[in-house]
C-alpha cells in the first residue's frame, strides 16, 4: 500500500483537476461522464487529504473562463456541484471538514449562491480539513476585485494609495485567511496554471502528473506527496545544505 506516512505533509495542496473530457472521449463517452467520474476522484482525494493531515485542499471546479463551454456542459458542471453539496455535505460535516468557496459569486444564480453559502455556514466551525472550492474563479479577476476594493477605500479617504502593500492585497483576496498553497498539482500532463491562484502561487511547488483527473487516486496523490517531500523549498533564501556548508 502506498501511504505518505512519515513524510513532510504540505499544509495546503491545490489541484487543477484536468482531463475529464479526454477521459470520456478515450472511452467513446460524452464529456459529462468524465465530469461525473471526476466527482468520485474528488471524494477519494478529500478522504485521502484528511487522512494524511493536510489542512487545506483547494480544488479548481469551475473557472471564470469555463463560461466559454457549451451551455449543456456548463449546466452539467453546475448540476454536479449542486449534487455534490447536497449529497456529501452531511458526511463532510460529520467528518469535521470545513468548506470554503472562492471565486466571484456575484454573477451566479441565486440557488447556487445559497447552496454555496449553506455549505460554508454549516461547516464554519469545523476544525479538520478545509476544502476550498474554486468556483467561477479566475486569479486575475480575484486580483482585480481586490484592487477595486482598495481603490474604493482610497477614494473614500480611508486609505492612502502609498500605504498599499502586498499584505494588504493578500488580505483583500478571496483567500484572505487561507495560507498560500505549498503544492499545486495539475493532472492530465498539461503544464500551466491557467489563471489559478496566480498571486498565492509565488512560492508554491508545481507538480504536473500525467493521469487524467478521473484516474487520480489516493495512490497517485500519495506518490505526488512523496515527490513533494523530497523538494528543497528555499523561498528565495538558501537551501539547508548550502547553509550547513557555508556556501
Ligand atoms: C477539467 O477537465 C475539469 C473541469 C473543468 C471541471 C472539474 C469539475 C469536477 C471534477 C466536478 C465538480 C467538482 C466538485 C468539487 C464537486 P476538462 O473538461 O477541461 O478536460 P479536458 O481538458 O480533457 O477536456
Amino acid at each position: 500500500m502506498s501511504t505518505a506516512e512519515n513524510r513532510a505533509v504540505p499544509e495546503h495542496v491545490a489541484i487543477i483537476m484536468d482531463g475529464n473530457g479526454r477521459w470520456a472521449s478515450a472511452r467513446g463517452l460524452p464529456r459529462t461522464f468524465g465530469h461525473r467520474k471526476g466527482v468520485e476522484a474528488v471524494r477519494e482525494t478529500v478522504r485521502a487529504a484528511a487522512e494524511v493531515g493536510i489542512r487545506y485542499l483547494t480544488l479548481f471546479a469551475f473557472s471564470s473562463e469555463n463560461w466559454r463551454r457549451p451551455e449543456s456542459e456548463i449546466n452539467d458542471l453546475f448540476g454536479l456541484l449542486k449534487t455534490f453539496i447536497r449529497r456529501d455535505l452531511a458526511e463532510l460535516h460529520r467528518e469535521n471538514v470545513r468548506i470554503r468557496i472562492i471565486g466571484d459569486r456575484s454573477t451566479l444564480r441565486d440557488d447556487i449562491r445559497s447552496l454555496l453559502l449553506e455549505a460554508e455556514e454549516t461547516t464554519r466551525d469545523n476544525t479538520g480539513l478545509t476544502v476550498v472550492i474554486a468556483f467561477n474563479y479566475g486569479a486575475r479577476d480575484e486580483i482585480a476585485r481586490a484592487a477595486a476594493r482598495l481603490a474604493g477605500e482610497v477614494a473614500a479617504g480611508r486609505l492612502q494609495a502609498g500605504q498599499i502593500d502586498a499584505q494588504m492585497i493578500d488580505e483583500n483576496l478571496d483567500t484572505a485567511d487561507i495560507p498560500d498553497p505549498d503544492l499545486i498539482i495539475r493532472t492530465s500532463g498539461e503544464e500551466r496554471l491557467s489563471n489559478f491562484l496566480l498571486w498565492q502561487a509565488a512560492y508554491s511547488e508545481l507538480m504536473f502528473v500525467p493521469e487524467l483527473w478521473p484516474d487520480f487516486s489516493r495512490e497517485v496523490f500519495f506518490a505526488a506527496l512523496e515527490r513533494f517531500s523530497a523538494r528543497d523549498r528555499r523561498f528565495g533564501g538558501l537551501s539547508a545544505t548550502a547553509v550547513a556548508l557555508g556556501s
